[in-house]
């Protein structure tokens, strides 16, 4: 009430990646737009923070998305074309392994050091993924052979299925399930986890991190959406979240929408006999549009009011699609001392409290502490996933700091104790998230609801990087499905 009310051809909804792609492909092909965001900064789950250190000395650090990877072509095209540059994640040296029993272990190449009888385990859990990645068109994974099978069993009982190996199915879990869906593997699907291997082109791709953790943006993976925001200028408007939208032309108040809308909806019948019109009710403004984007992750579609309501069946779907939970750890320290130990930062132990740790030092000339290629400053960042991170949330600040930075140094050694600067993620925290990295559906879900997932709704259209196919959880599947909702409203304004 009492806001302004404008009129544009479209309207977007959420300033994340995917919002901001959607706009900026409508704008270039002559539509107007209005973007509503409701956090007070652009680009989602892509932000670019900085920490202090003990001297008041700041460091750039990534709290969200950050990497990209080769077969994450869109996106690499789109950096291009923004004019941003691209930087490989250090990796010379030996990789650390910390095998279940605690022991370190160094080693080099793609095999984890690990006995014979689990290293072949390994390998044959990684084949039949593989074989299972080849059976799926990955933009319908729910018409793949088998797939309500598949999609009735959680992934670790799958893994189970062909391994009695604990420290093999470990192994393979951390790529799927802390390192990915941040959920614990019992909780989602094996066809779930077969769509989150086949959006990365297979599984191997996933195991491997030197193509999964390829490359990072200078000046940080926020540039993207900081640089389509300024091609769309006072398009994009902050602070305001969106919490009603109204999308069919019917009056709820005189029709029926259980008959007509929703029923024509339901048929497929996206035209409900008068022109297309939606209204998007934000804090700052109100947009009247001929069509919406919903460019926001689909844990958070509940919190607006639709007028009329969403059908049944989206109603439902939505329900059993949740946010994974993680914790990105940001660990700065005077050098990157692991170096002239040999080694490269990453380090892995399946079934640990920290699972992964990589180099994430800093590189380029846009870094608040203002170096010109490399930060002489060493940045570890690691993860802990899911139920490791309802644990430690519990702990006192210190403590679980202490907890962490013990784990550090039972990879990287005891250095590592002893950062000048650390932060830890939260994204779980953010009213307008609600957790990281993305969202997935709970076990039978995908294959029951995921032909609804990219259908609009009327005039609305959805786009987010958790509902794509290629890309699917990356700011890659954002880019892909906000320029995908642009071109399916486009041909449909015409
Ligand atoms: P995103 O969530 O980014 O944007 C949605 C926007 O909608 C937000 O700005 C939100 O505020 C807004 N919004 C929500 N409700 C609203 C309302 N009612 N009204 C108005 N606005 C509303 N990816 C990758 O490629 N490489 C990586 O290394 C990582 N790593 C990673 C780490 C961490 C910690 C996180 C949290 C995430 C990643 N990701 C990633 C995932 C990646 O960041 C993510 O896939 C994209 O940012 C998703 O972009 P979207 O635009 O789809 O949603």
């Amino acid at each position: 009430e009492n806001t302004p009310l404008i009129e544009r051809d479209v309207v977007v909804i959420g300033a994340g990646p995917a919002g901001l792609m959607a706009a900026y492909t409508l704008k270039k092909a002559g539509k107007s737009v209005a973007v509503l965001e409701a956090r007070n900064r652009v680009g989602g789950r892509t932000w670019s923070g900085k920490v202090q250190d003990d001297r008041g000395h700041e460091h750039f650090i990534e709290i969200g998305g950050q990497w990209i990877s080769p077969d994450q072509t869109r996106l690499i095209e789109l950096v291009e074309e923004l004019g941003l540059a691209t930087f490989s994640r250090y990796r010379e040296g030996k990789n650390v392994y910390v095998s279940p029993d605690g022991t370190r272990h160094t080693y080099t190449g793609d095999q984890l050091p690990v006995a014979e009888e689990t290293a072949a385990q390994i390998e044959k859990l990684i084949g039949l993924l593989d074989a299972k990645v080849a059976e799926m068109n990955v933009t319908q994974p729910w018409n793949m052979p088998d797939a309500e099978v598949l999609d009735s069993i959680s992934f670790r009982d799958w893994l189970k299925q062909h391994s009695d190996d604990q420290e093999a199915i470990d192994n393979v879990s951390i790529y799927i399930a802390s390192g990915m869906l941040t959920k614990p593997a019992h909780t989602f699907s094996a066809l779930q986890a077969i769509l989150m291997a086949a959006s990365a082109g297979s599984f191997s791709n996933l195991v491997d991190e030197d193509f999964i953790l390829d490359k990072r943006v200078v000046g940080g993976m926020q540039s993207v959406a900081l640089k389509l925001a300024e091609n769309l200028g006072n398009d994009v408007y902050l602070s305001s979240p969106v919490r009603q939208l109204n999308w069919a032309t019917v009056d709820p108040q005189t029709a029926d929408p259980l008959n007509q809308v929703l029923a024509d909806v339901r048929n497929g019948v996206i035209d409900d006999g008068a022109p297309a019109e939606v209204t998007a009710y934000s804090d700052t403004v109100t947009v009247k549009a001929k069509n919406a984007v919903l460019a926001i992750p689909p844990n958070l579609y509940h919190r607006i009011q639709y007028v009329p309501a969403l059908p049944r069946e989206q109603m439902i779907a939505h329900q059993h699609i949740s946010m994974g939970l993680v914790i990105k750890i940001h660990a700065v320290y005077e050098t990157p001392f692991w170096r002239d130990k040999g080694l490269s930062g990453t380090g892995f132990g399946g079934g640990r409290m920290v699972q992964e740790v990589y180099d994430n030092t800093n590189y380029g000339p846009n870094l608040v502490d203002e170096h010109e290629g490399e930060s002489p400053h060493g940045t570890l960042v690691s993860f802990v996933s899911d139920v490791h991170a309802e644990t430690l949330w519990a702990l006192p600040a210190a403590e679980r700091k202490q907890c962490i930075l013990e784990e550090l140094a039972t990879y990287l050694g005891d250095e590592a104790l002893r950062p000048i600067a650390f932060y830890l993620s939260d994204m779980a925290a953010e009213e307008w998230t609600r957790g990281a990295y993305a969202t997935s559906y709970d076990l039978g879900g995908l294959s029951r609801w995921g032909h609804l997932q990219n259908r609009p709704t009327g005039s609305i259209y959805y786009a987010c990087s958790d509902i794509a196919a290629e890309g699917y959880q990356h700011v890659d599947g954002a880019i892909r499905q906000g320029e995908n909702a642009a071109q399916r409203i486009l041909a449909r304004l015409q």
